[in-house]
């Protein structure tokens, strides 16, 4: 067995050997392609087909952050209204969220503000956002324009990323970009909740040695 497998088990989605957990939730309004997110990013597939999802799903995926292994428990939601009583009772523990809508349909991105509302309310006040405008391969049927898109996240306080889930843009960018904001936030928490004693040092996220708590979070 190779050394990294000896020190962190299987790589399969059972293993429970990590450094941290991470709860992200895609949400959005009903075929923006939260589902297609996820699979292109966990899977690397693609299906034109559109199912929509039956309440809440998940995958996993392990990813490497300053030497910490972190672990992506991603909840893919439905956006269907007759859904929302189940979905939003998984906002709460969610340390992070990637709201999307589609360029090519207004509807989902006049929805933006009302499911920025939701996190709101549901979900704990350090919870990070990066909204996404997906569909960005199909420019020609584009309804909302790049500006507006800024704009908005501009206004909800949100990182913004067009993206497409077909042509496979952005996609692992925007969760390694969500990845970092946490790890960002959680090393100032560390700093300010837990003030070091004199002549004792503060433990970041970014620090090298293998200091922090096991499996926080
Ligand atoms: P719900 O589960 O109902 O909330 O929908 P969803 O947001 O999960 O949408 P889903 O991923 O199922 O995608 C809806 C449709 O859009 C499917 O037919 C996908 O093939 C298509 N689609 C998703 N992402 C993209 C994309 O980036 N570009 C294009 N052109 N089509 C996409
Ligand atoms: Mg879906």
């Amino acid at each position: 067995m190779a050394k990294a497998d000896q020190r962190f088990g299987q790589r399969d989605g059972s293993d429970q050997n990590f450094d941290y957990m991470f709860k992200l939730l895609i949400i959005g309004n009903s075929s923006v392609g939260k589902t297609s997110f996820l699979f292109r990013y966990a899977d690397d597939s693609f299906s034109n087909s559109f199912v929509s999802t039956v309440g809440i799903d998940f995958k996993v995926k392990t990813v490497y952050r300053n030497d910490k292994r972190i672990k992506l428990q991603i909840w893919d939601t439905a956006g269907q209204e007759r859904y929302r009583t189940i979905t939003t009772a998984y906002y709460r523990g969610a340390m992070g969220f990637i709201l999307m809508y589609d360029i090519t349909n207004e509807e989902s991105f006049n929805a933006v503000q009302d499911w920025a509302t939701q996190i709101k309310t549901y979900s704990w006040d350090n919870a990070q956002v990066i909204m996404v405008g997906n569909k960005c391969d199909m420019e020609e049927e584009r309804i909302v324009p790049l500006e507006k898109g800024k704009h908005l996240a501009d206004q909800l306080g949100f990182e913004y990323y067009e993206a497409s889930a077909k042509e496979n843009i952005n996609v692992r960018q925007v969760f390694e970009r969500l990845v970092d904001i946490i790890c960002v936030k959680m090393s100032e928490r560390v700093d300010v909740e837990a003030p070091a004693a004199p002549g004792t040092k503060t433990t970041r996220l970014t620090d090298k040695p293998a200091q922090l708590p096991q499996k926080c979070c």
